[in-house]
């Protein structure tokens, strides 16, 4: 016979509470490994699930495959039996709470693609025990864990709420962000009823400084696309600014950088050569399908969308631009690229304009090479380059240096010394000293 509610949510909430209680993750990619970090720090036992086997053997020799998580942290705690990983989901009836980390990518129609979330979901069914928590935290649309997850895991006839509990805590991690970590971000917790939102509630106020609990799953979902649409919408307005700007003959870093001295009412954000990663371009569309459902047009994301993804474009322009402003054509021409991560410092690729921009440059006949710190080999779009060394005759071959990220290991006084011209879309070169002439901002 089944315990009573307050039964079961009075055990897991001592469990939680004496650390006693076991935390299941699936998926140890970016968003999971570093959660199970945490969570082993602080004393929880961690079993990660994970299909690609290869990171499932990584995380039991105790080697972090993500900068976020240290080889030496991971291989402290498996040695200390805080945290292992398996590929065998029948494992997760030992678990008391699961943590929901597999991957919410767009299909090729940009429409959500919740096979992950779901083929996770089924899995937990089937090892499904009363008293569990269940918790999503990969990104999604407003519906997900109520429409989606809970009639799957129902299905065997517990209860939400009653016999186990739900909830959506969004992630918010920063890759690479020193100052703001898991604990010291602030974590949005939301569920459809209380007793699932006190638990999960409880578990997260463990490691986390602040908990913000909403009254929904839903709500915490919208949140999060928010969050990201925000960044997406601001970025698209700096970045249609600077399509302006160039036509204007004005320098958009000057004049942003003085918007940006008004001490309220404006936030800093930058423009470039489009946005990447794994959430800003593709976040958003989540809350443009479902917003269908309503019959409602979500205008300010098409339009942000449709800015951000034209600036590859504008760059590969402006790069045509600058060389027959020299006398050359772009085929043939040597371009060396110096950045190929989406975001500066990381060695993540996945959605980076610069593979946007390499594609239209190499497909228009530049005979193309890059140099990425991080990012030894670039294989996309039909290119297999190898990161150039950042030699002083790599520089000077080059017909133009073009910046697409602003990795901080790079010297760019050098870059700017040696190379015959740049096109720096990041402003990477703005600490440069001294006149610059054959340096060009995007
Ligand atoms: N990366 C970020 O910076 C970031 C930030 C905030 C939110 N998010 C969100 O978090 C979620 C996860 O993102 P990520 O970057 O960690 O993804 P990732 O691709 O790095 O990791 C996901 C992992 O899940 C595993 N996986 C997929 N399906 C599985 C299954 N059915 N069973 C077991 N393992 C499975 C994959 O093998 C992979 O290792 C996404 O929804 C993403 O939008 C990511």
């Amino acid at each position: 016979m089944i315990e009573s509610k307050v039964n079961l949510l009075a055990n897991l909430l001592s469990r939680i509470e004496d650390r006693t209680a076991v935390v299941g993750i699936i998926g140890l990619g970016y968003v999971g490994l570093p959660f199970a970090a945490e969570k082993g720090k602080s004393g929880f036992k961690v079993l990660g699930f994970d299909r690609n086997a290869w990171r499932v053997t990584s995380v039991n020799a105790g080697a972090s495959y993500i900068k976020d998580v240290t080889t030496q942290d991971l291989y402290a705690l498996v040695k200390k039996g805080l945290i292992e990983a398996t590929t065998d989901l029948d494992r997760l009836d030992e678990v008391d709470m699961v943590i929901i980390c597999v991957p919410t990518p767009l299909n090729k129609n940009l429409m959500p693609d919740l096979s992950f979330v779901e083929a996770s979901t089924r899995a937990v069914a089937r090892h499904l025990k009363p008293g569990q928590l269940i918790c999503l935290e990969s990104t999604t649309y407003p519906g997900t864990t109520d429409e989606l997850m809970r009639p799957i895991l129902e299905a065997g006839g517990l209860k939400a709420g009653v016999d186990f509990f739900i909830a959506h805590s969004p992630e918010r991690v920063d890759p690479g962000n020193q100052r703001y970590t898991t604990r010291n971000t602030n974590k949005v917790v939301g569920a459809s009823d209380p007793a699932s939102r006190e638990a999960a509630v409880a578990f997260y106020s463990q490691t986390i400084l602040n908990v913000v609990e909403v009254s929904s799953a839903r709500a915490a979902e919208l949140t999060k696309v928010f969050e990201n649409t925000f960044r997406a919408v601001n970025i698209a307005l700096v970045n249609e600014l600077t399509l302006l700007c160039d036509r204007m003959d004005l320098d958009v870093w000057e004049v942003l950088d003085a918007a940006f001295t008004k001490p309220f009412g404006i936030m800093p954000f930058y423009p470039g050569p489009g946005v990447g990663g794994h959430c800003i371009p593709l976040d958003p569309h989540y809350l443009e399908w479902k917003a269908r459902e309503y019959n409602f047009n979500t205008r300010f994301i098409a339009l942000a969308g449709e800015i951000n993804r034209s600036m590859p474009e504008f760059v590969a322009q402006k790069t045509m631009r600058i060389l027959s402003d020299r006398g050359l054509g772009l085929r043939g021409a040597r371009i060396l690229a110096l950045g190929v991560a989406y975001k500066a410092d990381l060695d993540d690729p996945r959605e980076s304009p610069s593979a946007e921009v390499m594609r239209l440059l190499a497909g228009r006949g530049a005979e193309l090479q890059y140099h990425d710190p991080h990012i030894p080999r670039f294989q996309e779009h039909g290119l297999d380059l190898r990161s150039r060394d950042l030699t002083t005759e790599e520089l000077r071959r080059a017909d133009l240096v073009l910046i697409l990220t602003d990795h901080s290991q790079v010297d760019y006084a050098r870059v700017v010394a040696e190379a015959k011209v740049v096109l720096d879309t990041r402003n990477a070169t703005r600490a440069v000293p001294g006149p610059k002439p054959n340096l060009i901002l995007l």
